[in-house]
């Protein structure tokens, strides 16, 4: 028997998670039925206006974000490697009448599913995305190749500073120019730790001159970077709310970086 791929690893993890998610108070899936927008501060001020804009939704899990942002006017086409997480996102879009697009695929084999032309406005990607990519340069290429001339991408990732300590941030686990896969068996889910699901995960860690030269080799312009010293889910251990609803790990205080956001343009 030959061993599973990384590919099949992954959505084994993703599959067996979307239950839990779905049922989580972390999703708040009735909330967002009921109309809240899954969105965060962050994101929506780099988005800016999307009515009518044409947003690629890469990784887009079962879906919250591509419908809040096709509740918003845009045109959303969300691509996940989960076949539960999309049949869930295409459940939400009939049941809620907030027509997108979903679909199922690896992102390295998005090109079999979706042609280039005539481009995307936009390409979306937010909080836990890059480190499920072994190889970036093949990410920026693929959001250079789904970006109308003039079109953007906006990302918004935990910062990769966070994924050098242990689970606990009691001690660096990892160096921040770790480059081999990372793999781990985990126990829960971050959005219900309770969950009896145990899978592994292959990841990799990524460092900002990595995520930043990457697009830079694609030739796209960056036009935005920043560094947030809170992140708005409560995602990690030992997290301790701030007055404006987002989180910081109490540990490290506002001493690190949890999130960062790039902006980038296809001129
Ligand atoms: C942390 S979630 C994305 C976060 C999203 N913003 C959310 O909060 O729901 C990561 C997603 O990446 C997807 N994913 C992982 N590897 C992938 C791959 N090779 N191709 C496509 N999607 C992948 C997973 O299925 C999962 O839904």
């Amino acid at each position: 028997m030959t061993s599973p791929s990384y590919t099949d690893l992954n959505r084994a993890l993703w599959n067996a998670r979307t239950g839990p998610h779905l049922a989580s108070d972390f999703y708040a899936v009735e909330a967002f039925k009921a109309g809240r927008s899954s969105l965060n501060g962050i994101e929506l001020a780099l988005l800016g206006e999307v009515a009518g804009q044409r947003i690629l939704h890469l990784q887009c899990h079962f879906g919250q974000d591509s419908l809040s942002l096709a509740r918003r006017g845009a045109h959303v086409t969300g691509v996940d490697l989960s076949d539960v997480a999309i049949a869930a996102a295409r459940g939400l879009s009939a049941e809620l009448g907030v027509p997108a697009e979903f679909i199922c695929c690896d992102v390295h084999a998005l090109a079999d599913h979706l042609p280039a032309a005539p481009g995307f406005d936009v390409v979306f990607m937010s909080y836990g995305v890059l480190n499920w990519w072994p190889d970036l340069t093949a990410w920026a290429a693929l959001v250079r190749r789904y970006l109308r001339p003039g079109g953007r991408l906006v990302l918004v990732e935990f910062h990769p500073v966070v994924w050098m300590f242990d689970n606990d941030f009691t001690r660096l686990q990892y160096s921040y120019f770790n480059a081999g896969p990372i793999v781990e068996t985990e126990t829960g889910t971050y959005a219900k730790p309770s969950a009896a699901i145990e899978h592994q995960s292959v990841t990799w860690n990524h460092g900002l001159s990595e995520v930043v030269g990457s697009l830079l080799g694609q030739q796209l312009r960056l036009t935005h970077l920043g560094e947030y010293p809170y992140s708005p889910y409560n995602c990690f251990a030992h997290t301790v709310p701030n007055a404006d609803g987002s989180y910081h790990i109490g540990p490290l205080s506002d001493k690190v970086p949890l999130v960062y956001s790039v902006v980038a343009v296809k001129d």
